[in-house]
């Protein structure tokens, strides 16, 4: 193939170059586009086809429906590391060594606290408050703590902001879910784990002498991270590199991304999948009805937890979910009409021509939901959890950002308004 594209402008003929990806992706590099043609741009709504970025994190194929952290495919991940490896390894580029990831570790401990006024600023939410809305604030509220804003040319400050966030932000998780179901506020374990400290967290009741770890939900906690820890330049994703683009800090990126995920088109479908499971179920659990509604142009319905941007044969993390919520109720003993419901449903979907069609095929949210409820985390903690797993993502995105010193993202438009006009006042009374 040759290196060049060439576009042809009112007969006016103009030459871009053509890059190629490590996995051999093609993109026409159009940065001179506007200058060379003298003013033209790409329209490309939802950036369907633009690449905002050059990364070295994730590579995903959706037609092939393959996912890889920095290389390492996400079945295997999934099944041999734990979740402060894989966060380590999508931020640093590596996995670590046993030493550096005992430090990794102690070193997220040592900030496993939040300031006391944070506990302030929680409590003044009323309880009824989307804990994604919760998280968000109290996140960008973080900054108030810890103002000065990171050197990204020293390696040791983007080293210790990292490891503060990452020790923060369980806190932040569980006591948002605390809060919501009337718990006092508790600290953590620091002999823990990660995952381990996160449950224990979540779940250590007032009056519980010692907190008994569940291997199981451990396990499925663990491998319900990786999953989510990162999906190149999704909705969320995107939202943090641009805002951490005008150099605002690590926080407010974050928070922007959390704001970013709690749609229900991106992160948020985890919560609308359960919720429209539960629907059908209260409706009879008549899912040939639903898929009539899913299909009709005319019903703002949609098969929630199906489709997605770029996986148009199947979402690699589905597949493991899947087994992974059949194993975990098994193990847990639940047997949950929820679960016979999404089965149901995706086998029709599977064999409707509408969805076949489309290439609509379920994604990571359709079973992750029925895992958290088995787990016993609230409906609308749901996409909180799926926060917690992308933050090594968010966090790993922003500092290749930083460190490859990309522009300010600052996107153009087609403008379609009034052309200019003048004013005339009106009478006010
Ligand atoms: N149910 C019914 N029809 C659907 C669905 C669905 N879940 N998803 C897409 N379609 C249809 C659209 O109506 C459209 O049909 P048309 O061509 O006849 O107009 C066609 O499939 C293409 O859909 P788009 O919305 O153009 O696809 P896009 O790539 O923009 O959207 C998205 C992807 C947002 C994920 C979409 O499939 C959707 O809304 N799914 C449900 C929400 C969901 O599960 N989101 C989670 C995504 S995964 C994540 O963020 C972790």
């Amino acid at each position: 193939m040759a290196n060049i594209a060439t576009i042809e402008i009112d007969g006016k003929k103009y030459e871009f170059p053509l890059v190629k990806g490590s996995e051999d992706e093609v993109a026409i590099d159009i940065k001179a586009l506007r200058s060379a043609t003298g003013g033209v741009i790409t329209l490309d709504p939802g950036y369907k086809n633009t690449g905002s970025c050059e990364s070295a994190i994730t590579f995903l194929d959706g037609e092939k429906g393959i996912l890889r952290y920095r290389g390492y495919s996400i079945e295997e991940l999934a099944e041999k590391a734990d979740f402060l490896e894989v966060a380590y390894l999508l931020i640093f580029g590596e996995l670590p060594s046993a030493e550096k990831l005992n430090k990794f570790h102690s070193d997220i401990k040592k900030h496993s606290v939040v300031d006391d006024d944070v506990k302030k600023i929680l409590d003044a939410f009323p309880k009824s408050a989307h804990p994604m809305g919760v998280l968000s604030s109290l996140t960008s509220a973080l900054t108030a703590f810890n103002p000065s804003s990171v050197n990204v040319e020293s390696e040791e400050e983007m080293y210790n902001a990292i490891v503060r966030i990452l020790g923060k932000f369980p806190i932040l998780v569980a006591w948002t879910m605390r809060k919501k179901k009337g718990l006092p506020l508790y600290y953590g374990d620091s002999s823990l784990g990660y995952v381990e400290n996160i449950l224990k967290m979540m779940f250590k009741q007032p009056n519980e002498e010692k907190y008994e770890q569940n291997p199981i939900l451990v396990n499925a906690l663990d491998k319900l991270l990786i999953l989510h820890a990162d999906h190149e330049q999704n909705c969320s994703t995107s939202t943090v590199r641009i805002v951490g683009s005008s150099h605002a800090g690590l926080f407010a990126s974050l928070s922007a991304g959390i704001s970013a995920l709690w749609g229900p088109l991106h992160g948020g479908a985890n919560q609308a999948v359960l919720e429209m499971l539960e629907a059908i179920k209260e409706d009879g659990g008549d899912t040939k009805k639903y898929m009539a509604k899913a299909k009709d142009k005319n019903d703002p319905f949609r098969l929630m937890g199906f489709g997605h941007r770029v996986y148009k044969n199947f979402d690699p993390r589905a597949k493991i979910i899947k087994i992974a919520a059949d194993e975990v109720l098994g193990d847990l003993g639940i047997e949950d009409p929820i679960l016979d419901i999404a089965k149901g449903l995706e086998k029709e979907a599977l064999e409707d021509s509408y969805f076949v069609d489309r290439k609509l095929y379920p994604n990571v949210d359709f079973y992750s939901g029925i895992i958290y409820r088995g787990m016993g985390i609230p409906t609308d903690m749901f996409t909180v959890m799926f926060a917690l797993g992308r933050l090594p993502g968010w966090i790993a995105q922003w500092r290749e950002m930083r460190l490859r010193k990309e522009p300010i993202g600052r996107p153009r438009q087609m403008y379609t308004g009034e052309t200019e006009r003048k004013f005339a006042p009106v009478n006010k009374r």
